[in-house]
């Protein structure tokens, strides 16, 4: 496959044509902050977390949607990056209620982990304290949309790996919820195979194992990249 030459951060890369900047830049071992993105699954660039600075763009463009070219230039971890991603995860963190001394993935969450990444010491805008359900009418799982960063990881998870569409996302904006089925309680939606595929994509406690504890929550989103890579190998 063609190879293209770029830089990234001063240092010059290597990349397959088609590649992505994020791909090219974990390829070279550059970290790049992303949460909508899961190896193995379609990337929908909703989170704006991996934006970039690419020479001779205004815009900033994010990477796990910009493919790379030719002598391309750019920058991952600049001030004015830095700043806006520290501004989408306090957003994030103002929009719900994700108080997590009561969360089963303490320890274990992309959100709390980005926070530390990002250097958010506190929250500028104003907590919406929205009244969010918590669904536990699964025999298995349940969700706690007080957690949700609205990734659509499940979404994608239950419709590209386990091929069923259990869930969705409903309403806009700050009303926005995912869903299973056609809006039913998880336990009572019918397309559901219990895989448990959603519980492993999702990068916070919003999805949990039923009656697990902190200690206990067992949640490795890079299985669902190793499902997708195993079936490649089969077929
Ligand atoms: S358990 Fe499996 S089938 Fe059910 S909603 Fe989650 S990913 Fe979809
Ligand atoms: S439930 Fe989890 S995986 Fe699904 S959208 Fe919310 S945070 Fe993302
Ligand atoms: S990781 Fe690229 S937009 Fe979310």
């Amino acid at each position: 496959m063609a190879a293209r030459t770029l830089t990234i951060d001063g240092r010059l890369v290597s990349a397959r044509a088609g590649e992505s900047i994020l791909e090219a830049a974990r390829d070279a071992g550059i970290h790049i902050p992303t949460l909508c993105y899961l190896d193995g699954l379609s990337e929908v660039g909703a989170c704006r977390l991996c934006l970039v600075e690419v020479a001779g763009s205004n815009r900033l463009l994010p990477a796990c949607l910009t493919p790379v070219s030719e002598g391309m230039e750019v920058q991952t971890a600049t001030e004015r990056l830095r700043e806006h991603r520290r501004a989408i995860v306090e957003l994030l963190f103002a929009e719900r209620n994700h108080v997590c001394a009561v969360c089963v993935a303490s320890g274990n969450c992309e959100l709390q982990n980005l926070a530390i990444q990002v250097g958010m010491t506190h929250v500028r805008y104003d907590y919406l304290n929205p009244v969010c359900a918590v669904d536990i009418s699964h025999p298995q799982f349940g969700i706690d949309h007080n957690r949700c960063v609205l990734c659509a990881r499940c979404v994608r998870a239950c419709d590209e790996v386990e091929g069923v569409h259990t869930w969705d996302v409903a309403g806009r904006g700050i009303h926005a919820r995912v869903i299973t089925d056609l809006g039913v309680p998880w336990g009572q939606a019918e397309t559901c195979t219990s895989c448990g595929k959603c519980l492993l994509a999702c990068p916070t406690g919003a999805i949990f194992r039923r009656g697990t504890s902190v200690a206990e929550l067992e949640r490795d989103p890079k299985r669902i990249a190793q499902i997708v890579a195993a079936r490649q190998e089969r077929w």
